[in-house]
């Protein structure tokens, strides 16, 4: 048992590690010409196709483009984005089956090739097909850069695959004759170093991806504050990550208020999370990632309404993404020194619970009145961002499932960015573009930190006025970050589960793994 825990003894078949090879598709690279290749069904890729010209797609073997002007003139497919056409039993290039798969506009970048990825995995799924090889070239020599085509086709493929399935008993029977699709051969006829190490790199990004999924969409009693951080500790194994865990005793020596503060409604102790990484010169400043771990927010004493409470296990998003980040930096060995830290704690109501109107004080000193107990992720970044200020960094990225207002602003489409440095929202909407993680830059001003002046103490965890909610919050924020220091908070509450009506490669319901990929490009944007 990885944790002797009455909430997780219920869970008796609960799994103790993420098993990375029973989850992730097997893709694997061959240099073939494709006709040569021969397989069961055969996919490929095709640009939007113009309806008054002749299909001609250079280096596209003539029966194929015979195929595509057919559905073309049948109105069937024009290559846009996420559309498929299925051939059976075309027999051509020496495959049995035919999937094309359009592309939309290659101009989009790796987002094109991730979407494209996604459109073949799911299409493939529902046809129960097993052999399968993509015609990487296809995909390729539609885009400026074919590693940044090939990394997000198979981060694409990759993320489409996850499943959650942890606490579903299984049908012996049913799981030996269902034909599943667990492995793809990417065939191209030549594949150069760049393209074998962007292949590498999107199965990284996807696993680790899939990993903080994992995290959120496990529920509250499989994923305490403590379980999450012996998680960290476990995958850090074998990586030159150092891990260290503070527990309540180390929380309280270390006048960290703010997360005391909100734990003191859970039975389950808080954690803190502290995960270092030095792949960078000695002496070089760190970069300094911190996440929101609350592993469950009822709202403590200001309690929630019951409908989609359950949603709230997702609260940890921001930390998972955190723990998964360093991982991945870890793994490819990136030249930068970067810290990373996710405070963690349930916000329930027992006993102890703070009450509105309590005060605290927060690692930094000042005082904060909690008029509300629902605003907890605040309070427990305070103390996070304290310490992370005291580690001389050259900046620091938080991220959370912070505010609702902010769903209310941008939805499930862009990730709110808060930060007064215009230099750093440009590197981060640049790491986006690549990553396909959509941000949204919002306000934070004087005016809003005027708005979280207290009463009786220095703060107040809730605004003396109405509206801008996520604003002021970050506002709050960044009331912990030392002076002068480079700061972005990213409010991930809209973005990090349920975002399928737009993201094909995000599961239908559940945890998207969000900012794992972007905090990995941005630490490699310091490197
Ligand atoms: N975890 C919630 C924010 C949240 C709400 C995330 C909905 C995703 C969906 C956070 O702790 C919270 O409850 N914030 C309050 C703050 C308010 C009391 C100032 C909110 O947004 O309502
Ligand atoms: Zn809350
Ligand atoms: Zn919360």
């Amino acid at each position: 048992m990885l944790v002797n825990d009455s909430n997780y003894k219920l869970l008796a078949h609960c799994i103790e590690q993420r098993r990375e090879d029973e989850v992730a598709m097997k893709i694997s690279l061959k240099k073939s010409r494709i006709s040569q290749h021969g397989c069961h069904t055969l996919v490929v890729f095709a640009p939007p196709l113009a309806t008054d010209k002749k299909v001609n797609l250079k280096k596209l073997d003539p029966s194929l483009n015979m195929l595509l002007q057919e559905a073309l003139n049948e109105g069937a497919f024009s290559g846009r984005k996420k559309e498929i056409v299925f051939y059976r039993h075309a027999k051509v290039v020496g495959a049995t089956h035919i999937l094309f798969v359009g592309l939309g506009d290659p101009k989009i970048g790796t987002e094109a090739a991730r979407v494209a990825g996604a459109t073949a995995v799911l299409a493939l799924r529902g046809q129960k097909i097993t052999n399968v090889a993509f015609d990487l070239d296809s995909l390729t020599r539609n885009f400026k850069d074919a590693a940044h085509a090939t990394q997000g086709l198979v981060e694409g493929i990759q993320l489409a695959s996850y499943e959650f399935n942890d606490h579903k008993s299984k049908n012996k029977d049913k799981a030996k004759d269902e034909k599943k699709l667990t492995e793809i051969l990417l065939v191209a006829e030549s594949l150069p170093k760049v393209v074998e190490n962007a292949k590498e790199l999107g199965e990284v990004l996807a696993e680790y991806t899939n990993l903080a999924r994992w995290f959120g969409d496990s529920p509250a009693n499989a994923m305490t504050p403590s379980i999450l951080a012996k998680h960290a500790q476990q995958k850090a194994k074998g990586l030159p990550l150092k891990v260290t865990i503070w527990d309540k005793a180390r929380l309280e020596k270390e006048n960290m208020g703010g997360i005391l503060a909100v734990a003191q409604g859970s039975s389950q102790e808080p954690r803190f999370i502290i995960m270092e990484y030095n792949g960078g010169p000695k002496g070089q400043k760190p970069v300094c990632f911190v996440g929101k771990g609350l592993t469950f927010d009822c709202g403590g004493i200001s309690i929630k309404p019951a409908a989609n409470m359950d949603e709230m296990k997702y609260d940890m998003c921001g930390g998972a993404a955190v723990v998964a980040a360093l991982l991945a930096i870890a793994r490819l060995r990136l030249k930068v020194n970067v810290i990373g830290l996710v405070p963690s704690t349930e916000n329930l109501v027992g006993p102890e619970a703070v009450k509105p109107g309590d005060v605290m004080v927060a690692r930094n000193g000042k005082t904060v009145e909690i008029l509300n107990t629902d605003a907890e992720g605040r309070l427990i970044l305070a103390d996070a961002l304290s310490y992370a200020s005291e580690q001389k960094p050259q900046v620091i990225f938080s991220t959370a499932t912070l505010t609702g207002a902010i769903v209310v602003a941008l939805g499930n489409i862009h990730t709110g960015l808060f930060s007064r440095d215009q230099k750093l929202v440009e590197r981060i909407k640049k790491a986006s573009h690549v990553t396909g993680e959509l941000v949204w830059q919002m306000p934070v001003t004087d005016d809003h930190v005027e708005d979280m002046k207290g009463y009786h103490a220095d703060l107040s965890n809730i605004s003396n006025n109405k509206g801008a909610g996520s604003a002021t919050a970050a506002a709050f924020l960044e009331q912990f970050v030392g002076e002068g220091l480079p700061f972005a908070h990213l409010d991930i509450a809209g973005t990090a589960w349920n975002v399928s009506n737009r993201l094909n490669y995000a599961p239908k319901k559940g945890a998207q793994g969000v900012m794992v990929r972007t905090f990995v490009e941005l630490a490699k944007s310091f490197a």
